[in-house]
């Protein structure tokens, strides 16, 4: 059965400090998810699901400023932490949810990894929407997702604490978001990246 917010959030806080020990498939999907992200410098990041930071912490020297939200304070403490290491002082780490970020100023890029897989597909859905309604020209999703049918006896699916949507659920969810899927990596048949790209309509103007 799936976990509740409140035991999602337990649950990372007890892993924080050992986390960043990761697969070849996690890394090589963080890299695309940094590639594909690309932001500019006088861009605003959100990363959703944040963790520890290995997406926010990468993009930010080539951002103006980026939005961490997680719900683990644990993982939040341990990314605080690796940004003091690393002198990067334009990332704000904070308490948000996917349905829920805490931050509805216009942002530019939005980016996740390795995280709205804890969600139903349901809440996937309302997820990209609420992504969808800050009006970035760019979303990311590094994630478990499914290329061919479910195995949890394959690595990156436990059933028990996960619920995957298969790569055709969640381009739906994009197209319908108003996100044009630009790109679709596959990096293991149960960890993919997923491009949505759209022209700009915020009363801002800008395109
Ligand atoms: C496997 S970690 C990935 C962290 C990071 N994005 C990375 O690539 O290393 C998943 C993270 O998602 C967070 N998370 C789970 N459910 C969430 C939700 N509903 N909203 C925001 N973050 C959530 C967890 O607290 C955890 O830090």
């Amino acid at each position: 059965m799936r976990k509740t917010r409140e035991e999602y959030a337990a649950r990372f806080s007890a892993k924080a400090a050992d986390y960043d020990d990761a697969s070849p498939e996690y890394l090589a999907c963080c890299d695309l998810v940094v590639d594909h992200a690309a932001p500019g410098p006088d861009d605003v990041v959100l990363d959703l699901g944040t963790g520890t930071g290995a997406i926010a912490l990468a993009l930010a020297p080539h951002a103006k400023r980026v939005v961490s939200r997680d719900i683990s304070e644990g993982m939040l403490d341990r990314a605080r932490e690796k940004a003091r290491e690393r002198g990067i002082d334009n990332v704000e780490f904070g308490d948000g949810a996917f349905r829920a970020p805490a931050f509805e100023e216009p942002v530019d890029v939005v980016t996740s990894n390795f995280a709205l897989h804890h969600l139903s597909d349901d809440e996937k859905r309302e997820a990209v929407e609420t992504i969808a309604a800050l009006g970035p020209r760019r979303f990311v999703l590094g994630d478990v997702m499914f290329f061919g049918e479910p195995d949890p006896d394959e690595p990156f699916y436990s059933p028990e604490v996960d619920d995957p949507a298969t790569v055709g659920t969640l381009a739906d969810v994009f197209t319908d978001c108003g996100f044009a899927l630009t790109a679709v990596e596959r990096v293991h048949d149960q960890v993919g990246v997923l491009v949505g790209e759209r022209a700009r309509a915020r009363e801002d103007g800008r395109t």
